[in-house]
């Protein structure tokens, strides 16, 4: 079915099917109680990327910290970052903070109202202006995010286009779709709602067809024929974990007078920017007998197998590879700082760091 295809009244109708049952199965979650387009910004930038159930806690923390504009664009980049820890893909930090210190500094702190004026905001792409505009502001401009484009597919009976080129035009014919599908009496209600069907009914694999309230209007009805994903990468990488008795009798006795030597390497030398590591042995080769830990860490396409070794302070030098800034760092201290998810992993593991709820793998 082409997309001219459909009828007046059969697109009112989906849309009314669709609105009632957003309406009944809408998740409670905290942005949704919001109507500020900066708490609204925050959630879209975080839900990029990172599961809904991961992103509700970091939320919350963050605006609790960063309640308004002014205050993110204030605050240094090593704060946001720290309240970023967890939701990895720290570059939309760094963006979200210096698009607020634009807005702080070009706007009188107020965001702009239209989408087309948000797209010109550095960090804003045509997705996030969009449900911005529509979310907090009424603007009748249909958001496309992945779990869009695969609602619209199979109402159509679309296959994805693939990775390599291609997808172009079959994005042009969504966008289409998204637009003539979209509320203009609810634009942000049927935004979100299109979003939520494909995060919690019409999801990739094994659908929910026979409770989708589109069913009717759906050409597909089940999964639609998607390009193969790449293959996982496998990296083998090794770390310090270097832990000594403070030096600084202020830290006090016990877990928190003890500290963990981190390091922030040249942005030429990581792919953690300005976030804290542990220091990288220049052997990967761990023995059996000097084996700490063993974690999977998955950063984009690749899985990192990583060997944590115990090492002693007067051993770092010569074990771990330099060029990075070297800190020891007292262990009260370390759960605020801006870790790279694996060093935080690695620290809650060990039992250093107060646990925090993660779903990764210790080999
Ligand atoms: N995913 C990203 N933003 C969303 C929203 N506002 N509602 C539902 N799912 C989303």
């Amino acid at each position: 079915m082409e997309i001219e295809d459909r009828e007046p009244a059969k697109i009112a109708s989906l849309r009314r099917q669709l609105l009632a049952w957003y309406a009944r199965n809408r998740r409670d979650l905290p942005w949704r109680r919001s109507a500020d387009p900066y708490a609204i910004w925050v959630s879209e930038i975080m839900l990029q990327q990172t599961r809904v159930a991961v992103v509700v806690e970091r939320y919350k923390a963050f605006m609790a910290r960063f309640p308004t504009l002014l205050s993110l664009a204030l605050a240094p980049e090593q704060e946001v970052l720290a309240l970023w820890s967890g939701l990895g893909y720290y570059r939309r930090a760094r963006m979200l903070h210096k698009a607020a210190q634009y807005v702080a500094g070009h706007h009188q702190g107020n965001l702009p109202v239209s989408s087309g004026e948000l797209r010109l905001l550095p960090g804003i792409g045509a997705y996030t202006a969009a449900a911005i505009a529509s979310i907090a502001h009424g603007e009748r401009v249909a958001v496309v995010d992945g779990n869009v484009e695969r609602v619209l597919c199979r109402l159509e009976g679309w296959e994805a286009g693939s990775r390599k080129g291609g997808g172009a035009a079959l994005r042009r014919k969504i966008d289409d779709l998204a637009a003539q599908l979209l509320d203009p009496a609810q634009p942000g209600d049927f935004n979100q709602a299109v979003m939520e069907l494909g995060a919690t009914l019409c999801l990739p694999r094994n659908p929910q067809c026979l409770v989708c309230p589109l069913v009717s209007h759906c050409e597909t009805q089940g999964e639609h024929k998607t390009p193969s994903r790449p293959p996982m990468l496998s990296r083998e990488v090794a770390h310090a974990l270097s832990v000594r008795m403070g030096q600084n009798p202020e830290n006090g006795p016990g877990q928190s007078g003890r500290e963990v030597l981190l390091e922030q390497r040249a942005a030429a030398l990581t792919v953690m920017p300005g976030l804290w590591e542990l220091p990288t042995l220049l052997d990967p080769a761990v023995p059996e007998q000097e084996l700490r830990m063993t974690v999977r860490h998955a950063i984009m396409q690749v899985n990192y197998y990583v060997r944590i070794r115990t090492v002693f302070e007067d051993d770092i030098d010569a074990m771990t590879v330099p060029g990075g800034e070297r800190r020891w760092i007292p262990l009260g201290e370390a759960a605020g700082m801006a870790l790279t998810g694996l060093a935080r992993k690695v620290l809650t593991r060990a039992h250093l760091l107060a646990a925090a709820s993660r779903d990764d793998d210790v080999l």
